[in-house]
Formats: C-alpha cells, structure tokens, sequence
C-alpha cells in the first residue's frame, strides 16, 4: 500500500466486509431484475446461463477488482492511473463512473415503487383484489401518475444522501450489518409460503426445468448482463469497495461468498415469485412491473398480509439502500480523491446529477412515455446500456489488465493461496481473467447485439 493510503478508511471488521460487499451485490438486481429477465427469456435455461456466467465469469472479474482495489487503495480512477500511468487504461475508470450514474438514476426509481408499496401496506392496499386484473391497473395508476413516482425518487436519493454523507465506516458498514440478515430470514419466510401455492408445481418447472430451445443470442446477453449486474461487477464498484479493506481480508474466500449468496438470493426470489405468476395467471414476461403486481397478490391472500407487506417492502427498500450506496461511492470516492472535494460537495453533486435523471426515468412510465431512442423509454434505455454493454465492456477491459497487464507478483501476494489446492485455484481464475473472460465477454457481446453471424 502506498504512503497515501495511511489514512484511507477502513471496514472495521471481517464481517463487516462480507455484508457491505453482499449489501451491495444484494438488491433490486435480485429480487426485482432476476425474476423478470428470467421471466421474459425462458425461465430455468436463463437462469443456468446466468449461473454460469456468474461462477465462470463473474467470480474471476470479482478478484480482479479486488486485487486492483486493495493493492492501489485508490477509486475506479486513480486505481488505473496508478498503475499505468499515462496509459488509456483509465478509461475504464469514466465508463464505471458513467455507468453509476445511469444505473444509480433508474435504480431510484424501483426504489421509490418500494416506498409506495410500503405506505400501500399500511394503509392496507386499499381493500385489494389477488386478480391479475386489479393488480396490473393498481401498478398502471401509480406509475403513469408522474408525481408520488417522481416524489419517491426524490426521497429515496435523500436517504441516499443521509447515509453517505456519514462515510464509509459509520454509515454504510453499520446500516449492512444489521440488515442484510433480516432480508435473508424474511425471504426464507416468503419461499415457504409460496411452496404451498396451488401454481407451486408450475412455477417451480418454469425456473427449474430448462428448454434450451429458448435460448437466442439476446437471451445469453441478457443473462450475462445480468450476471455483472447483479454481482455488482464491471464498474469498478468492488475496485472502490476493496479499496477500503484491510490486508487480512481473504479475496477469494469473499469473491466465492459472495457470488453464492447472490446467486441463491435470485433463485429464492424465483422461488418466491413463479409459484404466484401461475397461481394468480399473471403473466412471466410482464417486464419491471413483474414483481410489483405479484408480490401484493401473495400478501393480499396471507393472514396479516398488511405486515407482511409493510415488512418485505421496507427490506427490500433497504437491500436497494445498500446497493445504491455502493454504486454513488465510486463517484464520490473519485471526486473525493482525485478532484480534492469535500465528502459532502462531492455527495451532493452525485445525489443532484441521479436525482435529474432519476426523475426523467421515474417520468418515462407517465408523461415522458412516448419519448423513445431505439424503441426503448429512457428507463429501459438506461437499463439496457449499462447492463448490457457498459458493465460486460468494462468488465472485459479489468479482466484483460488484471490477467495481462498487471505484475504477476501483486497478483499472487494479494490473492495469497496458502496451500496447495489454493495455489491451483488461484491459477484457474488467473487463466479466466486472461482467456475465458475476456473471449466470453466478447463473443456473447457481439452476438447479443447481432453483430455476429450466429
Ligand atoms: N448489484 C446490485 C443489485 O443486484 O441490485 C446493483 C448494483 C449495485 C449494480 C452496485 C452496480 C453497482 F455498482
């Protein structure tokens, strides 16, 4: 570690480190974006690729980060312009600061649907109906009415705001503690309830048995897309968050643990979600409103449903909380570091630039619906271009510097395999990094967007 990294702060603890990482990899990516990808691209064999993906991909990518991060103790930025100096290489660092912002803008969105679903289960939903029908225009209203979407968005970038203004230790590392344990054993709750559906059985051959004959180019995009997303990867979020961890936290054991927890928290939102889509004849392929319409069903039908509902929703407003918090320090520790800002001037610029483009997203279900680029709203826009190109770009390019570019020997002390079947790990996700990751990403990138002959 460099002289001026002294004074960097730091994750406290071990455990601490494990739930800011989870806290950040856990979110809406899981419990709203992986039910209906998987629910528009064919169900279980989406949902093999995108395991795939996370494990061959997903897991190498993470260490690379990791490995850059802690040995530079730098952001996304400064990291690749200390290592290759006067290089192009920095350029991942503006396409991960890019990235943020965009994602950070619609994510708020999804967010602010959870805060209205949470004042909803208070005040009880209004004497709802579980039938396909009332859901979707329940949904329909709210989010065509421009101003509570709009005024959500708003809010949940000031809780944003209130969080990271604290800094890294105080306000971040305590709120994950504490939370990311709760979400784990409310949705363990839910998974059971829903096994008990009558559409249980369907639902669960949807998300388990794979026809392969529904996997297209596009949908090996989206699952891969997926897979950087919702690992947090790409962006260079995992290079700013091991920035900040001490020497004695194990890359690889994390990378693993945290790709796992992930990977099963997506599936028991599957669990969760399919049982309801084929109970209440709802519709997989329903798009973003997907879980919105489904989870109220599974509420409205369960003895205290107004509680369960407050609960699940304030938990998963916080699961989001923590993964939004991840994605504006990037920008914040850049503009911290590199552009010498104050913590709070550098917060308030990247909360005021999200809150901008967060209303224009929250607006494109309303009054903003009919302006489109390619055929896609200004949400959907976002979305599509940070998933599906910025993330697996950048992630190509880390990956290629990580396995190329970068000293074998910061690679192998920072990595630290003790024993033998370590050292052996070590070198399948250093070939990863190099090979597999990099023509992977390449490969399915081109062919997703048609630009090879497949
Ligand atoms: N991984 C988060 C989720 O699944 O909800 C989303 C995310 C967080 C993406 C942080 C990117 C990021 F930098």
């Amino acid at each position: 570690m460099s002289e001026d990294n002294k004074n960097r702060a730091q994750f406290a603890t071990r455990l601490g480190v494990v739930a800011v990482t989870v806290g950040s990899a856990v979110g809406l990516g899981n419990i709203w974006r992986f039910p209906y990808e998987a629910g528009a691209n064919g169900g279980a064999a989406f949902m093999l690729l995108n395991l795939l993906f996370v494990f061959v991909i997903g897991v190498p990518v993470m260490c690379a980060e990791f490995v850059i991060g802690r040995h530079t103790g730098a952001n996304v930025r400064g990291a690749f312009r200390r290592l290759s100096p006067g290089t192009g290489w920095g350029v991942v660092g503006y396409i991960g600061i890019l990235s943020s912002v965009l994602i950070l803008s619609f994510y708020s969105v999804v967010a602010g649907w959870t805060m209205e679903y949470i004042w909803r289960s208070v005040a009880g939903f209004g004497g709802m109906h579980a039938d396909a029908e009332s859901l979707h225009s329940q949904f329909d209203e709210f989010a065509a009415g421009n101003v509570r979407p709009a005024m959500w968005t708003v809010l949940f970038l000031l809780c944003n705001y209130a969080i990271l203004a604290r800094g890294v230790e105080k306000g971040i590392e305590r709120v994950s503690n504490v939370l990311m344990p709760l979400l784990f054993v409310i949705l363990f709750a839910f998974c059971v309830h829903s096994l008990c559906m009558p559409g249980a059985a369907e639902g669960l051959g949807f998300l388990f048995r794979p026809d392969f004959s529904q996997i297209t180019p596009s949908v090996v995009l989206s699952a891969m897309g997926q897979a950087f997303f919702s690992l947090s990867l790409g962006l260079g979020c995992l290079i700013t968050y091991s920035s900040y961890f001490s020497r004695r936290t194990p890359l690889v054991k994390t990378a693993f643990l945290t790709a796992s927890l992930d990977s099963f928290v997506a599936i028991v939102a599957g669990v969760i979600i399919f049982p309801a889509v084929f109970t209440f004849g709802q519709e997989p392929a329903a798009g973003p409103r997907l879980v919105f319409e489904v989870l109220p069903a599974i509420f409205a039908e369960m003895a205290g449903g107004a509680v369960w509902s407050a609960l699940f929703f304030v938990l998963l407003f916080t699961a989001s909380l923590t993964s939004t918090v991840s994605m504006s320090e990037i920008t914040i520790a850049w503009l911290c570091d590199d552009m010498h800002m104050s913590r709070r001037r550098a917060t308030r610029i990247n909360i005021g630039v999200a809150m901008l483009l967060g209303t224009l997203c929250a607006l494109s279900f309303g009054c903003l619906n009919g302006v489109r680029m390619f055929g896609m709203t200004l949400f959907e826009l976002f979305d599509y271009v940070s998933s599906n190109v910025l993330l697996p770009v950048g992630g190509m390019i880390i990956s290629v510097y990580a396995g190329w570019v970068l000293d074998r020997k910061v690679m192998r002390s920072e990595l630290a395999p003790a024993t033998r079947r370590g050292r052996a790990l070590v070198g399948t996700l250093v070939f990863c990094m190099r090979c597999v990751a990099p023509v992977c990403i390449l490969l399915v990138f081109l062919a997703g967007l048609g630009l090879l002959p497949v």
